[in-house]
């Protein structure tokens, strides 16, 4: 299939791309290297696929761009780009979230519909929930908790709508805290990896016995890549990971995987911040016959090795611009 992915160059969207080209397809990937964090950390997802002559990459921003570079022969959508962050989504920055979640999907429904699409995937978020403190299944009332959840959710609204209104293929897939190689920098396992690797206390928001379904990137793209050939048009679907635990678990089983005990800072509760994620995955199974692989320790550790690759990679590129040898012991 010829499949456009957005946000080809972000944490998911780069493991997306990598597993779609493996299964054959021909991909473009559009990314506007939006600056919430480092173009370096982007530039390097995606170096690995860029030589693939089934991958096509263009550097834009969808809010701004003209679809129709894109629009031709385009049989599947995976849309992944959007503004993350559920605790930066107050205040003055909240224009950017109803941009880049909420115009930008309505722009490409409205672009694609009548098209020939078979498939358009929307990446939801567990954050459409907010804090039900139970088991979360998709047909439950939805109560966003922070302004990020609620664009998250007016966007599945709108897949909801073109499907019933112009049968738009639409899925919303339900992302439950996704973590793996390549996650982005202001998600919790990122900083408290970065911070063991700094001998830096953890900083933690709250008492840490939030809960939450960590879901490895690998299980996620799984699920992606079957919603492009499953019947599941205008269905929701929560992708969780079968793996809730408690900040403070999480933590303890990044200390065992990466054999360093960390100091704790304990720092207040952050708006926004949900209680609990557990997802009811029992849909995801009838639909995919899925269940998720990889364990909260199996994660863990890949993606502490990754990123001891990463700080390293950093710390010599900090190096060679400051114009000094790297200290290697
Ligand atoms: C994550 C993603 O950032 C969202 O894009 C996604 O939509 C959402 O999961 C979801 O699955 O619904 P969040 O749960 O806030 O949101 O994920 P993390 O940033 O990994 O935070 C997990 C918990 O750790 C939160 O309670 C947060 O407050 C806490 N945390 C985070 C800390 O205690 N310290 C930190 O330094 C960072």
């Amino acid at each position: 299939m010829k499949i456009l992915v957005t946000g080809a160059a972000g944490f998911i969207g780069s493991h997306v791309v990598a597993r779609l080209l493996k299964d054959g397809h021909e991909v473009t990937g559009v990314d506007s290297f939006d600056l919430y964090y480092a173009r370096g950390q982007k530039e390097k997802n995606l170096l690995p696929l860029m030589l693939h002559p089934q991958f096509k990459f263009i550097e834009d921003n969808l809010s701004t761009m003209a679809l129709v570079k894109v629009q031709k022969g385009t049989e599947a959508i995976v849309h992944l780009a959007g503004q993350p962050g559920v605790r930066g989504s107050w205040g003055s920055s909240f224009h950017r979230y109803v941009t880049n979640n909420l115009q930008v999907t309505q722009k490409l429904l409205e672009e694609f519909k009548g098209s020939k699409l078979k498939r358009f995937v929307y990446a939801s978020s567990s954050s459409v929930y907010g804090d039900r403190g139970e088991v979360l299944s998709e047909d439950m009332r939805l109560e966003p908790k922070s302004p990020y959840g609620v664009t998250k959710l007016a966007a599945e609204h709108l897949c909801q709508l073109y499907h019933v209104e112009h049968k738009m293929p639409t899925v919303a897939l339900r992302f439950f805290s996704v973590y793996g190689p390549g996650q982005r920098p202001d998600m919790a396992f990122h900083r408290f990896c970065q911070s063991l690797l700094r001998e830096a206390a953890i900083s933690i928001y709250g008492d840490g016995k939030q809960i939450r379904d960590y879901t490895y990137v690998d299980d996620v793209v799984d699920v992606v890549a079957a919603a492009l050939g499953a019947d599941v048009a205008g269905q929701v679907v929560n992708v969780g990971g079968g793996s809730p635990a408690t900040l403070l678990e999480a933590i303890a089983v990044l200390e065992e995987v990466s054999g360093k005990p960390c100091a704790r800072t304990f720092l207040e509760r952050q708006k926004g911040d949900v209680f609990s994620t557990r997802a009811d995955t029992a849909k995801l199974e009838r639909l995919f016959g899925f269940k998720p692989k990889v364990s909260l320790k199996e994660g863990l550790a890949r993606e502490w090795e990754w990123m001891k690759r990463f700080v390293e990679s950093e710390d010599e590129e900090r190096a060679i611009k400051a114009n000094v040898q790297p200290i290697t012991e």
